[in-house]
């Protein structure tokens, strides 16, 4: 097992990664402080491993909330059904909730956490890729409106993240994917050896080799540990882990929550923003095609829907969170393996770079 820290004064706390960590009582045990537990997972997930977690929590007086699954589900109604759970168990201000799943089961549980008789304690127990490398470790949770993407939430932290890297063998291949593009993010915009790393090793990524993986998460985590540890609330360096979401959260929007993967819609996103980089003269030709066939590599889409007019990219990429005072800031690559947030590019880039041909684009880059 590999031990991570995310370090934030009193509320710092440790990133365990191994396989086979779900059956380990004692490393759960450490970050529970009282008698009550509530896990909150689906319908998906529960028949896969909440067995296992319960039996690792022997001893503690459990309850369950099983949500339905998806992206779609990411929201007030489904919020409520994590508190009706806790009320009807009549978990007090001591119990932990644990999130065991993906990113909308971890974003879901530990909003419920931070708002649940104002903030009790939560242990991510991330089981699909992206989650692993991503949304478990930051503390950033939340809620979908139907306007625009984890628009309503918290900063809240865990106790611990517990990464069981066996729970990705049955990870369907399209999830492992879109896990991928985050892992691709880290390379992109702080990690420009991690790049090369991963052009190597891609195949074995894709068939779940343990060590690659293990390397991988390990990698990805680092980072982001180290960039949250710099600044927690995103007033600076966070926001470049925003890579590609931009453009991504507005297809996600408009295409409907959860019929393209979030980090399909990242994927695309990214590209979106290579190019950009590329049309500011920041990013050469081969490097921004480099970014485009590693995405290609890992199994996603590089080119956003057809049906995405800049018209319908402008106006949900209004509502991005990094919009302040009416500005749009973009998360831009200055270098492969070094981004910048900024609002200081000429707008006909933006248009142009909305209006360009992706498909063409994708061709040449693999000519
Ligand atoms: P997800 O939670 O929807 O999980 C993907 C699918 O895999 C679901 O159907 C789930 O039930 C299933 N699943 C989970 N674990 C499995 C396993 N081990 N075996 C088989 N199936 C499994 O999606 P995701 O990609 O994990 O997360 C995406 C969400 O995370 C989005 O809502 C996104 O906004 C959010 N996110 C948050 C942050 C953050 O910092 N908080 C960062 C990135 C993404
Ligand atoms: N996934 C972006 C962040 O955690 O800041």
């Amino acid at each position: 097992m590999q031990t991570l820290h995310v370090e934030l004064g009193e509320r710092s706390y440790p990133i365990y990664i191994g396989a086979g960590l779900l059956t380990d009582p004692e490393l759960l045990a450490r970050h529970i402080g009282g008698r009550q537990v509530a896990v909150v997972t689906n319908e998906t997930v529960a028949p896969l491993y909440l067995e296992t977690l319960m039996r690792s929590l022997e001893g503690f007086k459990v309850a369950s909330i099983v949500l339905p699954d998806g992206e779609v589900f990411k929201s007030w109604e489904t919020l409520q059904l994590i508190f009706d759970g806790l009320l009807t168990a009549r978990h007090d201000r001591r119990t932990t909730i644990i999130a065991l799943g993906g990113g909308v089961i971890g974003d879901m549980a530990g909003f419920a956490a931070a708002c649940y008789q104002r903030g009790v304690d939560f242990i991510q127990v991330p089981t699909t890729l992206l989650s692993q490398v991503d949304s478990s470790v930051g503390g950033k949770t939340g809620i979908n409106h139907p306007l625009g993407k984890n628009m309503i939430g918290a900063f809240y932290q865990p106790k611990a993240v517990l990464i069981d890297t066996a729970s990705l063998r049955t990870l369907p291949e399209r999830e492992l994917s879109a896990g991928l593009a985050e892992v691709i993010k880290y390379g992109l915009i702080c990690d420009e050896p991690f790049l090369a790393w991963l052009e190597e090793n891609m195949p074995a990524l894709r068939a779940l080799d343990g060590a690659a993986l293990t390397y991988a998460i390990e990698r990805s985590c680092a980072a982001k540990a180290r960039v949250v540890g710099a600044d927690e609330r995103e007033s600076g360096v966070r926001a470049t882990l925003n890579l590609g979401h931009t453009f991504g959260h507005a297809i996600e929007t408009e295409q409907g929550y959860g019929v393209w993967l979030h980090g399909e819609a990242v994927a695309a996103g990214t590209v979106m923003a290579l190019e950009m980089s590329h049309r500011l003269g920041w990013l050469s030709a081969p490097e921004r095609d480099r970014g485009v066939r590693l995405l290609q590599a890992a199994g996603l889409p590089v080119v956003p829907p057809r049906d995405m007019t800049p018209e319908r990219f402008l106006e949900h990429m209004a509502v991005d969170k990094k919009v302040l005072d009416g500005q749009m800031r973009l998360v831009l690559l200055k270098h492969l393996g070094e981004a910048v947030v900024t609002a200081d590019y000429p707008r006909e880039i933006l248009d142009a770079t909305l209006r360009s041909d992706y498909v063409a684009l994708t061709q040449s880059s693999n000519s």
